[in-house]
């Protein structure tokens, strides 16, 4: 199912003039990725500082015979909010060199996302790559719709994109994931695991200022689709450990007091105090425990748990209800 973009603009129009005039301000953290957006994050990506997709990569790697014998022939594979695709790509390379078929479908709100995951996958002659764009419950329901009720599926949730949504949001999500999914399909899900409190710092306020540029990109998307005249280089990134939450807090907090005008949202004015913030994201870290705990308070049965110490990541595999 895909929004036009006149519905997505309407949606950030709306999100934003509630999100800025709540207390605390805050812009919910999806309106992140455009088209510079993702490019950074993908950058982030590949930072030392930044531990998640190294980890993630090497457990796919090591574990990946173990996740390729839960899938049939043909293979169905469907990733939630992948990126750039090459983490599907490690398990698809698995199938193509134990020559089964596969279908991937892939779902992200960004269209450069779902354009390189495609040409990732379009690599495998023997994989046939369906795109959803659209929010992770809508290409969710695009992508059940078309399932061969021959055949289980594994659903992919993997770069601890769980951990941006929060306790009610997580459960809400997962429960959907198991309405959509079928006795006999799994799902594999990656989550960051709490760490010391200097390395989560430095993994989401990075040396290079590349994740204070992936933050900051957000008023540079709302002047340019809002018509809001945010001064960008007046708002700095912080990011806060909230121990008590379990989570990284990212903020742009105001250098100074100033008022913002969003001329495509309604025109309202917005005022910041000097040290005000804009709440952007939360990224939320786990036990291994909790993980297991929040997919098995949606409904799904534990499988199989594998852990990446260095990094402290786990991938967890799930039978759906
Ligand atoms: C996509 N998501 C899991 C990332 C995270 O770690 O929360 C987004 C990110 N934000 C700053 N750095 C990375």
């Amino acid at each position: 199912m895909r929004g036009s973009a006149a519905e997505a603009a309407g949606g950030l129009a709306r999100d934003a003039a509630a999100g800025l005039t709540a207390k605390p301000k805050r812009l919910p953290a999806k309106y992140l990725y455009d088209a510079l957006g993702s490019q950074l994050f993908e950058a982030i990506c590949e930072l030392p500082w930044y531990p998640i997709t190294r980890a993630e990569r090497a457990l796919l790697a090591r574990e990946r015979d173990a996740i390729l014998a839960r899938l049939d022939t043909p293979a169905t594979l469907i990733e939630l909010g992948g990126g750039n695709g090459e983490k599907p790509a490690i398990l698809v390379e698995g199938l193509a060199a134990q020559r089964r078929a596969a279908t991937v479908h892939l779902i992200d709100i960004s269209e450069t996302a779902l354009e390189r995951a495609r040409s990732a996958a379009a690599r495998y002659p023997s994989v046939i790559v369906r795109g959803h764009r659209g929010t992770y419950a809508a290409g969710l329901r695009a992508a059940a719709a078309e399932l061969d009720p021959q055949r289980s599926a594994m659903a992919l949730f993997l770069g601890s994109n769980i951990g941006n949504l929060d306790a009610h949001e997580s459960r809400r999500f997962l429960a959907e994931i198991a309405g959509a999914l079928r006795p006999g399909d799994s799902l594999l899900l990656g989550a960051d695991l709490v760490k010391p409190e200097r390395d989560l710092l430095l993994a989401y306020d990075d040396p290079l200022g590349v994740t204070a540029a992936f933050n900051r990109n957000l008023l540079v998307r709302l002047n340019r689709e809002l018509a809001a005249d945010f001064a960008v280089e007046r708002f700095r990134h912080r990011v806060v450990w909230n121990a008590a939450a379990s989570r990284v807090e990212s903020y742009l907090v105001s250098q100074a007091e100033q008022t913002v005008r969003l001329a495509a949202a309604g025109g309202c004015s917005i005022r910041f105090a000097e040290g005000e913030a804009i709440w952007t994201e939360s990224s939320y870290k786990y036990k291994p425990e909790e993980v297991a705990a929040l997919a098995e308070s949606a409904g799904f049965t534990l499988s199989a748990q594998w852990i990446e110490a260095d990094a402290a990541f786990a991938l967890t595999l799930f039978d759906a209800p």
